[in-house]
């Protein structure tokens, strides 16, 4: 594999010393990244990027032994860029799309797009024009294409980018393997700060819970049901005529006092707000910003008028500085109600039709025409083409800051719906409004894994679907698996049934409160993941490829997922339970193990519910999990008693790390946290299991721990301390 020449630049045959007018032109941004320009031309009037975290300088010339070749043309008018694929090389990420994993042979279009009911490759709410490529041995290369215009990706020949816009450049990384391209992705583009550890608890949101005493309610269901659950959503009928900022003084006339009503109980929350500024002298909002001439502009520089749920918008022009602090200061009084989480929505921007009743005919966006008053920094002055799919990633940047500004010891959460390459650095994303059909209920986990391949981790689709009521053998099925993905909320729409876990009687119920039990026994592991993507942009959920990149049978597993790289997930994504999955067989011989948990009535085991997805344990892992509890900040405190699963390897040994930290607050960047690594180690007939603490200042404790390691089909348990390791009889 090529290896960087950095410090000793390739002279002769580099593209940049080869280039010319018209001519491709190459440069190193760091080692194993290329960025390529369709000109010298091109180059020097390249734009800021957004997708990239800080600007990357040119570091040197492309080496002649850079594997992956870029060319450009201009076509039918867009600016076309290529990459070309050896046989055998499995193509992946194009940010959030609908269908399968694997994605050669398709066509998609990124321009943010209100996707209600989406089908099979539309364009959706969020672009990351960004392609994965795995080749048949398994090492890989990445093709960014860096335009914010619309983008069409085909797969159908190659990798091909056509832009409407400009030339753009092209960000080649290239890797040893997948893991190798995506972690110098989030290099480069960023990566996550770390959630407040509620937010990787379950959430149950719809539209929506009013007035305030059915938002009482639905807590209280939970912790009635001893449903573990540990944030309710507040979604657009809070608002007084939805207006975003303000609260309706009939259904929540004490915004405050309810959160402190679920605060006391547990629960965080979260409120949505909408950009769509209602068109009102009088309203605050409004008026401050027409204060500040903060709208966007049509093509002939007047205020642009759409329409979204309150009737006629504005909308913020969030490309000036001065209009993202003016945002951001909105969330001062606002975080002051004790809202805990932001949920940033209708941002591609969306803007309806309506017919002369009144009634939403269609979701489109602004006359591309439109015009940005974007500052010199983001690239100046514009139209809708060119800042349209960035207008949620600036929306939700000046969200994040003004929440941090309005609690500066707090972890802010923000979820928005629209987003763009490198977006993942302000907010998590779902996967919009899903209906409740199979197709739904099949293609979330490719969604959420693509996503996870393009920058965004933090991803999971609306549990149970939005459109439609579904029936209750499709509620378990994706309560089953939608629980173990990264963020997990159940969510339906307005005038639909209810989708409470509970909602479709007590069978339902039993297998929601199984399938959230498991994610909350894993919780101490999602954490651990959590922290490791905040370092290095690794996703939480992976696809079942990146255990064995060179294994062409895994290439298009999505029937199946990694948490992390040592727990599967092989879900039956059809009522008729057809999906067929192929396990890693790279472990010498040593299967991946089958485990499961108590069922939460202690009489079974959890898998003995069809619903909930069979789990296996690589050999080699140790996976810390912690016992059941309602939310993150319930006792049992789960940092005081751990089980922790083995699998051995071929060799006898395993290894796995825990990090734990106070799960709210920025004393872990202080060094206030513990991650300690277990071990186990085979000798004979027994196993010992240990601690190695591995940094961060909190001491390590004296815990409580259960040692399961897992065998063929059995088990041998044994119960301890930590500090003072396990030892445990394994007959081989
Ligand atoms: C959009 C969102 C959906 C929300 C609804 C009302 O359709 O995607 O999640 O419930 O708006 O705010």
């Amino acid at each position: 594999m090529f290896r960087s020449l950095l410090g000793v630049p390739a002279v002769s045959g580099s593209l940049v010393s080869l280039a010319a007018a018209g001519q491709p032109v190459g440069e190193l941004i760091a080692e194993d990244i290329a960025r390529f320009h369709a000109s010298q031309a091109a180059r020097d009037a390249m734009v800021p990027s957004f997708s990239l975290e800080s600007p990357m300088p040119a570091i040197g010339d492309v080496p002649a032994a850079f594997p992956v070749e870029v060319s450009f043309a201009t076509e039918d008018g867009r600016f076309v860029s290529q990459v070309g694929i050896e046989p055998g090389t499995s193509l992946y990420g194009t940010g959030q799309a609908a269908g399968d994993l694997l994605r050669n042979g398709r066509r998609t279009e990124h321009w943010n797009t209100d996707a209600y009911g989406y089908q099979d490759d539309s364009p959706l709410y969020t672009s990351h024009p960004w392609v994965l490529a795995v080749r048949e041995d398994g090492s890989a290369f990445g093709v960014l294409a860096d335009s914010t215009h619309r983008v069409f990706i085909d797969l159908t020949d190659g990798i091909r980018f056509e832009s409407e816009g400009p030339a753009h450049p092209v960000i080649v990384i290239d890797g040893d393997s997948p893991q190798e391209v995506v972690t110098q992705l989030g290099a480069i583009t960023g990566t996550i700060t770390m959630p407040p550890k509620w937010a990787i608890g379950y959430h149950q949101c719809r539209y929506s819970y009013y007035p305030d005493t059915r938002v009482k309610e639905i807590a209280q269901g939970f912790r009635d049901r001893d449903i573990p659950c540990d944030v309710i959503w507040m979604d657009i009928d809070y608002m007084d005529g939805f207006r975003s900022f303000t609260f309706d003084p009939e259904k929540f006339p004490d915004p405050a006092g309810l959160n402190a009503w679920l605060d006391e109980r547990g629960f965080a929350n979260a409120w949505m707000i909408n950009p769509g500024i209602k068109n009102e002298s009088g309203y605050f909002v409004y008026d401050q910003g027409t204060e500040i001439d903060a709208w966007v502009k049509t093509a002939d520089g007047e205020t642009y008028i759409g329409n979204v749920w309150p009737g006629d918008v504005v909308f913020p022009d969030y490309t000036i500085a001065e209009v993202r602090e003016w945002w951001g200061g909105l969330y001062e009084d606002y975080m002051a109600m004790g809202i805990d989480g932001v949920w940033n929505d209708m941002n591609e921007p969306t803007t309806f039709i309506r017919d002369e009743n009144n009634e939403i005919v269609e979701a489109t966006t602004f006359p591309e025409s439109n015009l940005y008053r974007a500052d010199t920094d983001l690239g100046g002055p514009g139209t809708h083409a060119k800042y349209h799919n960035v207008y949620g990633m600036l929306m939700i940047k000046s969200t994040r800051e003004g929440v941090m500004a309005a609690n500066p010891n707090k972890r802010p959460f923000v979820l928005s719906r629209a987003n763009f390459m490198g977006g993942h650095r302000y907010g998590a994303t779902w996967t919009g409004d899903n209906t409740s059909n199979w197709f739904h209920v099949d293609t979330s986990i490719p969604m959420t894994l693509n996503l996870g391949l393009s920058g965004q981790p933090f991803a999971g689709p609306d549990i149970g679907g939005f459109i439609d009521a579904g029936t209750p053998e499709m509620f378990s099925r994706w309560m089953g698996f939608g629980a173990l993905l990264p963020f997990a909320r159940g969510h339906t729409q307005t005038g639909n049934i209810d989708k409470e876990p509970w909602s479709f009687g007590p069978e339902v119920e039993a297998t929601s409160r199984r399938a959230l039990e498991r994610r909350y026994r894993l919780l101490p592991y999602f954490y651990t993941l959590f922290e490791e993507s905040s370092r290095t942009g690794m996703p939480i959920a992976r696809p079942t490829f990146f255990a064995d990149p060179a294994d062409q049978r895994l290439r298009d597993e999505d029937d199946s997922f990694l948490i992390g790289s040592d727990i599967l997930v092989a879900v039956q994504t059809d009522l008729e339970r057809t999906s067929v999955h192929e396990l890693p067989t790279n472990t010498n011989g040593v299967p991946w193990r089958a485990f499961d948990f108590p069922d939460f009535d202690g009489a079974g085991r959890d898998s003995d519910d069809p619903d909930q997805p069979e789990l296996y344990l690589r050999p080699g892992a140790i996976v810390p999990t912690g016992p059941v509890i309602q939310f993150v900040g319930d006792t049992p405190n789960q940092t005081d008693e751990l089980t922790l699963l083995v699998a051995l390897d071929h060799e006898g040994r395993a290894e796995g790390v825990l990090y734990e930290d106070a799960g709210e607050g920025w004393g872990y960047t202080q060094g206030e946290y513990r991650r300690t690594r277990f071990l186990a180690q085979r000798q004979g007939d027994t196993v010992r299991v240990w601690r190695d603490p591995m940094g961060g200042s909190m001491p390590a404790i004296d815990r409580s721990v259960v040692v399961r390691v897992l065998g063929a089909g059995t088990e041998f348990v044994a119960r301890g301390s930590a500090g003072e390791g396990i030892t445990l009889i394994v007959p081989r």
